[in-house]
């Protein structure tokens, strides 16, 4: 594969043309062995085939033409191919063709199965567990973003697994990955991993497209990434997700985001730290967390709010998290109160789980 130098993804569009030109017509049948069908998304199907004259064992996504358009899927195979010399991004083996009904492309075979496979619901998965994953996200999600890309689709379906304890994980899908800076102006419905500037601009029902051409366009950045990621470290380490999503109209949310606005009020009136602050600080701490977030540490709450800071301004980078893998991310069992009914702040209903734990593809991330 040859270096492309730029950062700003330009280079991704020549690639997509040069690609356009030597596209093989071919009928998937003829040349590969179909094995069996290994996953589904939301825009293709990932088969497992054999190559019919070497053999080789290989990850075939193939996505229909009928809702394919070429351009969407150009754009995801090259910077697919273009990212996938990374140790934590799936691999490619420059193979992209079109037959009468598909697209598709040949990708290294991940033998295990996707993270969502193994997140026991309203239990999670192991904390050391989750923290190799983690590390290993970070450092895909820095090479992509150091590319002048950003991947816009970071969910535990799209991270694969080569083992069940998570020692090596490698990032998948590029689908609806975009160079920074692509503006957008309208999605339709909204996932627990959208961040709140993008879950605001979900088309509400009633709403026509032509009524958003006058709200402000967002610009694609890493810090979609971020909040996507720091969604990802709740779900996998506790089974729930943390809200349905970002709008004022999600109480879970909207607990975590008045969280957030009292730490940063707290953070600029208290200046430099005095002795024996700490523990006190611990003490407030405790009362002020919102109920679904207490089995947390004070660290890792630190580390969330960096990740999941709700002005995009202010986030950290998916970096961030390296500065807390040697910290306790969850109390240890006997520090643990289950969440008691007065604690729950009395202006929401924001009292079950229940509605949102992870146990079901379809249910509420069906993207
Ligand atoms: N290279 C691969 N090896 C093994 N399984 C894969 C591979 N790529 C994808 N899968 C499985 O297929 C599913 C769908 O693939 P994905 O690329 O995410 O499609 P979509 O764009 O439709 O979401 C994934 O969630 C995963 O379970
Ligand atoms: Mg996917």
């Amino acid at each position: 594969m040859i270096q492309l130098g730029s950062a700003d993804g330009s280079l991704i569009d020549e690639l997509m043309e040069l690609t356009a030109q030597s596209l093989s017509q071919l009928e998937i049948e003829e040349h590969f062995n179909v094995i069996k069908e290994i996953g589904r998304g939301k825009y293709g199907k990932v088969l497992l085939v054999t190559h019919r004259c070497r053999g080789t064992p290989m990850a075939l996504k193939v996505m229909p033409k009928s809702s394919t358009k070429l351009q969407g899927f150009l754009r995801e195979y090259c910077i697919s191919l273009h990212l996938s010399s990374h140790p934590c991004i799936v691999g490619l083996f420059g193979i992209a063709f079109q037959s009468a009904e598909h697209y598709g492309f040949a990708q290294e075979l991940v033998i295990g199965r996707d993270l969502f496979a193994v997140i026991q619901p309203k239990v999670g998965i192991p904390e050391a567990s989750v923290k190799r994953c983690v590390v290993q996200v970070a450092s895909a999600l820095e090479f992509i973003h150091s590319h002048g890309l950003v991947h816009r689709d970071i969910k535990p379906e799209n991270i694969l697994l080569l083992d069940s304890n998570c020692c090596r994980v490698k990032l998948a899908d590029f689908g609806l990955a975009q160079k920074r800076g692509t503006m957008i102006r309208y999605i339709t419905g909204t996932l627990p991993y959208m961040s709140p500037e993008l879950s605001s601009l979900a088309l509400r029902e009633g709403q026509q497209v032509e009524d958003m051409v006058t709200a402000s366009p967002l610009s694609v950045e890493p810090s979609l990434d971020t909040w996507a990621f720091g969604v990802v470290i709740f779900c996998i380490l506790t089974g729930y997700f943390p809200w349905e999503c970002c709008l004022g109209t999600d109480e879970f949310y909207q607990e975590f985001a008045d969280w957030c606005l009292i730490k940063e009020k707290e953070k600029e009136e208290g200046g430099e730290e005095e002795e024996g602050r700490e523990e006190l600080r611990d003490l407030e701490y405790e009362e002020e967390v919102p109920p679904l977030w207490k089995k947390f540490t004070p660290k890792a709450m630190e580390m969330f709010g960096k990740l999941l800071a709700p002005e995009a301004g202010k986030r950290s980078t998916v970096g961030e998290v390296r500065a807390y893998v040697d910290m306790d991310w969850l109390k240890k069992p006997q520090q643990q109160q289950a969440p008691e009914k007065d604690k729950v702040n009395p202006n929401t209903t924001a009292t079950s789980n229940e509605a949102r734990v992870i146990e079901d593809r379809e249910k509420p991330n069906k993207n």
